[in-house]
């Protein structure tokens, strides 16, 4: 998990109290642990997939994440129960975008920000997957644009704040890579649909800028805030 996302969250995460931080679509609830300790807060990770749930219980998550069926539009906790609500990469996922935003409304209590961690079209310009596998920025070209998703939160009452770049600095360990990107193959919704040969010429591609000792540059990845 990445430390520049610590800092970008200490600015918009309101102070802490004793109400838990929802994480929606929390799969196997990395980012659920990272807020947790990052930030001494209660955190209530939703996931819809039993199959997450389970590897995110095998992983001993800190006392304080609460782990739940659910899902973005039902969210099973009380109304202004929690005091923001963190997305990371889930928002492409949402059976209805709308119904979610209003279920957010719901659950967050007055001012409580939603958090949006998302690559969105038009804006996919620092992801150097991409340039290794052009069908995966097709895929991606295809999620919920800013005006959209701003649309549906706006019709749930909410308002944009502030949409801004966070640059995940730590390097790609190459000696990895090829493994960690036949691994994304089976789950990553921009890489499951290529055809094979696409997907091994864009590995062949990687392997050989490893192989030349080349730097994988940062991945920009942008966050939305609402309130
Ligand atoms: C790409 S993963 C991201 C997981 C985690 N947030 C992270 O950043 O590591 C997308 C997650 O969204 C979940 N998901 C799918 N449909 C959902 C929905 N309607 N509401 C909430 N989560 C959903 C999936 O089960 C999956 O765990």
């Amino acid at each position: 998990v990445y430390d520049e996302w610590r800092a970008a969250l200490a600015e918009v995460l309101p102070a802490g109290d004793d109400e838990p931080v929802l994480d929606v679509g929390a799969g196997t609830g990395i980012w659920s642990a990272a807020i947790a300790t990052w930030f001494a807060a209660r955190v209530v990770a939703v996931e819809p997939s039993a199959a997450m749930r389970t590897q995110a219980r095998s992983k001993e998550l800190p006392a304080t994440v609460a782990l739940v069926a659910g899902a973005g539009e039902a969210v099973p906790l009380r109304t202004a129960s929690c005091r923001a609500a963190w997305l990371s990469t889930v928002i492409h996922h949402l059976a209805d975008l709308r119904a979610c935003a209003v279920e957010l409304r719901r659950v967050l209590r007055t001012g409580g920000p939603v958090l949006i961690r998302s690559s969105f079209p038009g804006r996919q310009d620092e992801i150097p997957l991409f340039d290794f596998f052009p069908g995966a920025r097709r895929v991606a070209e295809t999620f919920p644009t800013v005006e959209q998703t701003e649309r549906a939160f706006a019709a749930a009452g909410f308002t944009l704040e502030d949409l801004r770049r966070v640059h995940e600095a730590r390097g790609v360990d190459p000696s990895t890579l090829v493994d960690r990107l036949r691994a994304m193959r089976r789950s990553d919704s921009t890489l499951v649909g290529l055809a094979d040969d696409e997907f091994a010429a864009g590995l062949a591609e990687v392997e050989r800028f490893v192989a030349e000792g080349r730097p994988i540059p940062p991945t920009g990845l942008d966050l939305l805030v609402f309130d």
